[in-house]
Parts: structure tokens; sequence; C-alpha cells
């Protein structure tokens, strides 16, 4: 899929820090993400997971540090990653169907003169398929359920061609058939080799959802498998007494 050695992270963020004003957002941030995984951002409210997210898109600017997508620098890398917006978040009065929109990731590929192409029709339509939306290719997008339409995002930045996929809590205010739905196609998504890096506040799924969590509150405080991260004191520490679901999280057996 990618001519990328398969030894090469993901994303590696190194020593990033990150302010909007005298206080850093992020502060010290050294990640390496491999390839292939299924990545949960956690930690509490205002801690800087968004911040963490746009920074690796190069859409906020770090006081210092780096950010490298597949080994390349952010700048060379424009493409490879995509961020897959949150659902509701555009508003869709404009008439525009579910195929035209997968189709936008190929913009970038298409000269300005030139039509899309057969190959490119291709490439949407087998993006539609892996998030499970070939059937609504038609469908105008305004019509669809805040899930379907973030399906529809994944496969615009899957016709992209994009590695590395970023999702800001794609489940925050879903019901729980289409937070399945959604969480299906990370996973189809993840078994075709790309990388995903999510952003959730659910503490009491990220075990079950993530094959790592990074957990942030301005700094990286741990970085590894779900029972590695998903510590007691850790979590007691970054959450400083408002983890309201600490005893059923307890009671759990963690991997
Ligand atoms: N555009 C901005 N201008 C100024 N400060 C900002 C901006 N965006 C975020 N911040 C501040 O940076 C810090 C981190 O914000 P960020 O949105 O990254 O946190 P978050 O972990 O995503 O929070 P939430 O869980 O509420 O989404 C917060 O203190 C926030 O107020
Ligand atoms: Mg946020």
């Amino acid at each position: 899929m990618n001519s990328f050695s398969d030894n090469t992270p993901a994303v590696e963020v190194e020593h990033l820090t990150v302010s909007y004003g005298p206080k850093p957002a992020l502060l010290d941030i050294s990640l390496s993400v491999e390839q292939g995984l299924l990545v949960g951002v956690i930690g509490p409210n205002g801690s800087g997971k968004s911040t963490l997210v746009k920074s690796i898109l190069g859409f906020v600017k770090p006081d210092v540090g780096t950010v490298k997508i597949l080994g390349l620098p952010s700048e060379s890398a424009k493409g490879l990653v995509a961020y897959v917006p949150q659902r509701g978040s555009v508003d869709w009065d404009y008439p525009i169907t579910v195929e035209q929109t997968a189709m936008m990731g190929r913009y970038g590929h298409i000269p300005w003169w030139k039509d899309p192409g057969r190959r490119d029709h291709e490439i949407v339509e087998e993006a539609l398929d892996m998030v499970r939306m070939a059937d609504f290719r038609h469908q105008q997008i305004g019509q669809l359920s805040g899930g379907q339409q973030q399906r529809v995002f994944m496969a615009r930045a899957l016709a992209q061609g994009a590695d590395v996929l970023l999702l800001d809590e794609p489940f925050a205010g879903v019901d729980a058939a289409t937070e399945r739905a959604i969480l299906d196609v990370l996973d189809r998504i993840k078994a075709s080799g790309r990388t995903l890096i999510v952003v959730h506040h659910d503490l009491a799924t990220a075990a079950e959802y993530f094959d790592r969590l990074a957990l942030i509150k301005q700094r990286l405080y741990a970085y590894g498998s779900p029972g590695q991260v998903l510590h007691p004191d850790l979590l007691a520490e970054v959450y400083e007494g408002r983890l309201k679901i600490f005893t059923d999280l307890e009671a759990r057996a963690l991997p």
C-alpha cells in the first residue's frame, strides 16, 4: 500500500511544545507511534488532546519540536495524513453526494483542467466500500446521519491516499449502535495497514477500543498498551479525583 519501510514510525513527535498564550498547551511531548495501530489519546478537558492532533496535522505551529509523518517532516507529508472532521461539524446545505464528497479526496491528484479518471473512480469506490457507504453513493450527504457523514469523511481521507488518519472525539454524542459502526470502520481501516490516532474521552471503553493509549495533560504521562496506561495511580495523578469510573476501572481485569 505504501512504500515506507515497516519500521518507520507512522508519527514521530519530538520535544513538542505548543503555546497559545503564556502557558504551554503541550510541553515537551515526545512520542513515536508505530504503523498499523489504532491509538487513543486520552486526558482531562483542556489537557491538550486536540492541540496534539492539530500539531500532528501541521495546523498549529510548535514553539519548539518536530513532527514527522512516516519519516517525512509534516510540510512534505501533506496528503499522507488526514483529519476526519466530526459529525455535524459541517453544514451541508450545499447539495453534494456521498460519491462527490469522497472524490474531493482526489482533487489534489487531478490536474485542474481534467475530470476524475477511471482510476480516481475506482479509488473512491474502494474507499466507500471500506467505510461501508458504497450503497449510499448517490445520496446527498446532508441527508445522512452524523455517523454516516463521518464515515464518508473517512472515505475522503482514504481516497486522498492518507496512511495516517486523525479523528477528534468521533464518538462524541453518538448512540451506541453508531459508536459500534464507527469502531468497526476504524478497525477495518487499521486492518488495511493504516494508522489511526483518535482523541477519546471515555476511559471505560479505551482499553477495549485501542491498541495503544497516550495519556496527556500538557505533558505526556504515558504511552503504551491500555494495561500499562490505565494504571490507577497514573489516572489518579492526571485526573486529580475527577474520575468517576475509577472504581469500575479498578474492578476490571485490564490486559
Ligand atoms: N485557539 C486557542 N487559543 C487559545 N487557547 C487555546 C486554543 N485552543 C486551545 N487552547 C487552550 O489550550 C489548552 C488545550 O486545549 P485543547 O483544546 O487542546 O484541549 P483538549 O484536551 O482537546 O480539551 P477537550 O477535552 O475539552 O476537548 C486549553 O487550556 C485551551 O484553553
Ligand atoms: Mg479537544
